[in-house]
């Protein structure tokens, strides 16, 4: 079975939990778009893992980890995890594959990324790790790829030439002085040395793993509307990453996706700039987020909260080809007095009941809300979905009416343990 596991809102829906759970039945989980702005959490025995580059199934010993084709690499980022992952005894001997054709983040991506929100005209408020500009170099054929960072010749090229027409447009734009060829160059070499030996043709290994009947989890980052196509424009990221990114982004063909299952959670949550039509008043959004923990697991930025908004995560069901999907942080609604569902916005005096694409009527538009009774504070947390009080599955029960796919997975905690199913 192979599976695509997709955010539906902005980000930090729960991925990583989900990804750590699922783990245990798949052979190879991969990473397929995206960086390090992704920050995706795993809580096993009360200790706290954030993965940005590897991906979140790697706990689980002998499996293959990979990261494709589509996913921006910034080495330095990928060698701090691997040795932060050896340093709690996770060996990662030979079960992390890098994909030749993946995109390296280079210093000058990062800079330019913070100059470029710095000037503040179009701030985006994006994680600073250079990721636009680094798909902007993939998109415009002048990117340096892994297979050309382990060919010194080729690598010694292709940074020569990006340095001096990216040198001239720091200075002239920026007034930033530019980057000196030979330190870049020591630096990466040194990765390219450090990776090699992980380096393949993911495309061709994966179809191999597909005609021997394994199992591949592939692990999206950010969420829905943070796709470069289909997300809150310009307020994205620079990737695919609605579930048609897995297939761009390793090589594996659409053919060969058996299920795609989408994580939300019970509200929502957004870092960054761009529109919020459900988000909450700024006292209401502060009690939330101290409750949800809401800090960027990359940033540490404050995450914006509000309420649970079904337009947006029933156009993401659409989008994505979701048939399940796994309903997050429930716990943190405990003790609200009423809960409200978005389900449909008004702009103008019309009602919207579609996800408008129209920028201007998002940033105004007012949501229509459906109030339903909250549930009171939980003792014991339900260690079956049975056990959840007759509010809270009402709740999931309209969510997944409007919703149009299954709720398998309710969470209530952070731990592997707070994970209920609900049997089809
Ligand atoms: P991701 O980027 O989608 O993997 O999500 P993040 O890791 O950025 O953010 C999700 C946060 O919520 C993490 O701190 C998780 O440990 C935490 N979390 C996940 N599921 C639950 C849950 O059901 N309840 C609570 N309270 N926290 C959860
Ligand atoms: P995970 O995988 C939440 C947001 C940034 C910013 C916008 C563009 O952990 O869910 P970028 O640095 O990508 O150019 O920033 O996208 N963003 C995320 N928000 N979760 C993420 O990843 C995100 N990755 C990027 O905050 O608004
Ligand atoms: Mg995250």
């Amino acid at each position: 079975m192979n599976t695509i596991l997709v955010g539906t809102q902005w980000g930090d829906e729960g991925k990583g939990k989900i990804i750590d759970i699922l783990s245990q039945q798949a052979d190879y989980i991969v990473r397929y778009q995206g960086g390090n702005n992704a920050g995706h959490t795993v809580v096993v025995a009360d200790k706290e893992y954030i993965f940005h580059l590897v991906p979140s199934g790697i706990l689980h010993k002998g499996k293959i980890c990979c990261i494709g084709n589509g996913v921006v690499i910034d080495p330095a980022v990928l060698e701090s995890e691997i040795r932060a992952m050896s340093s709690v005894g996770v060996e990662l001997d030979g079960r992390l594959m890098i994909s030749a054709l993946a995109h390296v983040i280079m210093p000058y991506h990062r800079i330019l990324d913070q100059l470029r929100e710095k000037k503040g005209t179009h701030k985006i408020g994006t994680t600073g790790r250079g990721i636009g500009p680094c798909y902007a170099d993939k998109i415009n054929r002048c990117g340096i790829r892994i297979v050309d960072l382990i060919n010194p010749r080729v690598f010694r090229e292709k940074l020569a030439d990006n340095l001096k027409e990216k040198n001239e447009i720091f200075k002239k734009v920026y007034h930033y002085p530019g980057f000196e060829f030979s330190a870049i160059y020591k630096e990466y070499t040194r990765y390219a040395k450090l990776f090699s030996s992980n380096v393949c043709n993911i495309a061709l290994l994966l179809d191999r793993a597909i005609k021997e009947k394994k199992d591949i989890l592939f692990e999206g980052a950010q969420g829905t509307f943070l796709d470069i196509d289909f997300g809150t424009y310009p307020y994205v990221t620079s990737s695919s990453a609605t579930s048609g990114g897995a297939c761009i982004g390793t090589g594996v063909p659409p053919v060969s996706i058996d299920k795609v299952i989408g994580v939300a959670k019970a509200y929502t949550t957004r870092v960054g700039e761009g529109p919020f039509p459900t988000e909450f008043a700024p006292k209401l959004s502060e009690i939330m987020r101290q409750k949800g923990q809401e800090f960027g697991a990359t940033t540490g930025r404050p995450r914006r909260c509000g309420w649970f908004d079904a337009v947006m995560v029933r156009d993401a069901v659409i989008l994505n080809g979701i048939t399940e999907l796994a309903v997050m942080k429930m716990d943190v609604l405990d003790g609200v007095k009423s809960v409200k569902i978005c389900v449909a916005y008004t702009y103008k005096g019309k009602i919207f009941k579609e996800f408008p694409y129209d920028a201007e009527v998002l940033r105004s538009a007012r949501p229509v809300y459906q109030e339903m009774p909250g549930w009171g504070k939980t003792v014991n947390k339900p260690r079956d979905y049975v056990e959840l009080q007759p509010n809270a599955k009402a709740y999931l029960s309209r969510l997944q009416d409007i919703l149009g796919a299954r709720i398998a997975i309710v969470s209530v905690g952070s731990s592997r343990d707070d994970t209920l199913f609900i049997s089809a």
